[in-house]
C-alpha cells in the first residue's frame, strides 16, 4: 500500500513573509486532521530555515528545489545537499522541466545530483516528462525511458526507498491544462513498468509516483485517485492555503479508501 503524497512545490515565489504565513497555514492543517498522507512544502532556499521554524514540529515535511552533488566547496552560488539537510529538508526536488529547460540540466547532471542525495539520504522527487511536441510526435514513452534511463544510472535498489518520481507533461505545467486521466494513468504505468524491468515487480508496486502539472482542488481527487497515482506535485495552486489546502483534504480523504 503506498501512502499519498501531496508536495507543494512554491517554484521562485513567496516572500519571506508570504513563506512563513503559508507554511504555518499547511502545519496548522496537517496537525489539526493528522491525515494518513505525507505532505510536504518546498520553498526557495533563501526561505528553508524560516519555513521550517514555521512548521513547528508538525508533520509537514520540508524539500529544497535543487541541490548540486558535490561536497560542500568551492562551488559558488549552489546548495550542498549537506546544507540543505542541516535546515532540516528532507526531499529535493530534481530534474524538474524549469531546470532541464531554462537550466541546460542533463540527465547526466541531474543523475549524479540523484545519487548523491539518495545515497546521503535526503529524499528525492525525481520529476520526468514529455514536451507537447514529443507527445504530438507520439514520443511520449520513448522521452520518458531516456529520462528514467538517465536519471536511475548506476542508482542500486537499495536506494529506491528514497526516491520518489513526478510524472509532469511539461505542457499540463503552469498551464492549466492538465493530462487527461487516461493520459496520467497510461503514463504512470508505463514508468511503473520500466521500472519493473530496470529492477524488480516488488520495488516497482513500492514506488511512489506523483502527478503534477496544473493539479487543482478540483481536479485533485480525480487525478490522485487514478490506480498508479500515488499524489501531488503542485505549483501555482501551492501558494495559496484556500487552494493547497483542498488538495490535502482530497488526499485525506482517498487515504481513506484507495
Ligand atoms: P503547476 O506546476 O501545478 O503550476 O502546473 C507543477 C510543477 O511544476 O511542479
Amino acid at each position: 500500500m503506498r501512502r499519498l503524497f501531496v508536495a507543494g512545490n512554491w517554484k521562485m515565489n513567496t516572500t519571506l513573509s508570504s513563506a512563513k504565513s503559508l507554511a504555518a497555514e499547511v502545519a496548522v492543517e496537517v496537525q489539526k486532521t493528522q491525515p494518513r498522507v505525507d505532505v510536504a512544502v518546498c520553498p526557495p532556499a533563501p526561505y528553508l530555515l524560516a519555513v521550517k521554524e514555521a512548521l513547528g514540529d508538525s508533520k509537514v515535511s520540508l524539500g529544497a528545489q535543487n541541490a548540486y552533488f558535490a561536497s560542500p566547496g568551492a562551488y559558488t552560488g549552489e546548495l550542498a545537499i549537506e546544507m540543505l539537510q542541516d535546515v532540516g529538508c528532507q526531499w529535493v526536488i530534481l530534474g524538474h522541466s524549469e531546470r532541464r529547460q531554462h537550466f541546460g540540466e542533463t540527465d547526466d547532471l541531474i543523475n549524479k545530483k540523484i545519487v548523491a542525495a539518495a545515497s546521503r539520504e535526503l529524499g528525492v522527487i525525481f520529476c520526468v516528462g514529455e514536451s507537447l511536441a514529443d507527445r504530438q510526435a507520439n514520443k511520449t514513452e520513448q522521452v520518458l525511458e531516456t529520462q528514467l534511463a538517465g536519471g536511475f544510472a548506476g542508482v542500486d535498489v537499495g536506494l529506491l526507498g528514497q526516491i520518489v518520481i513526478a510524472y509532469e507533461p511539461v505542457w499540463a505545467i503552469g498551464t492549466g491544462v492538465t493530462a487527461s486521466p487516461d493520459q496520467a494513468q497510461a503514463a504512470h504505468l508505463f514508468i511503473r513498468g520500466w521500472l519493473a524491468k530496470r529492477y524488480n515487480p516488488p520495488a516497482a508496486e513500492e514506488m511512489r509516483i506523483l502527478y503534477g502539472g496544473s493539479v487543482k482542488a478540483d481536479n485533485a481527487a480525480e487525478l490522485m485517485g487514478l490506480a498508479d497515482v500515488d499524489g501531488a506535485l503542485v505549483g501555482g495552486a501551492s501558494l495559496k492555503g484556500e487552494l493547497f489546502l483542498p488538495i490535502i483534504r482530497a488526499a485525506a480523504t482517498l487515504a481513506e479508501t484507495k
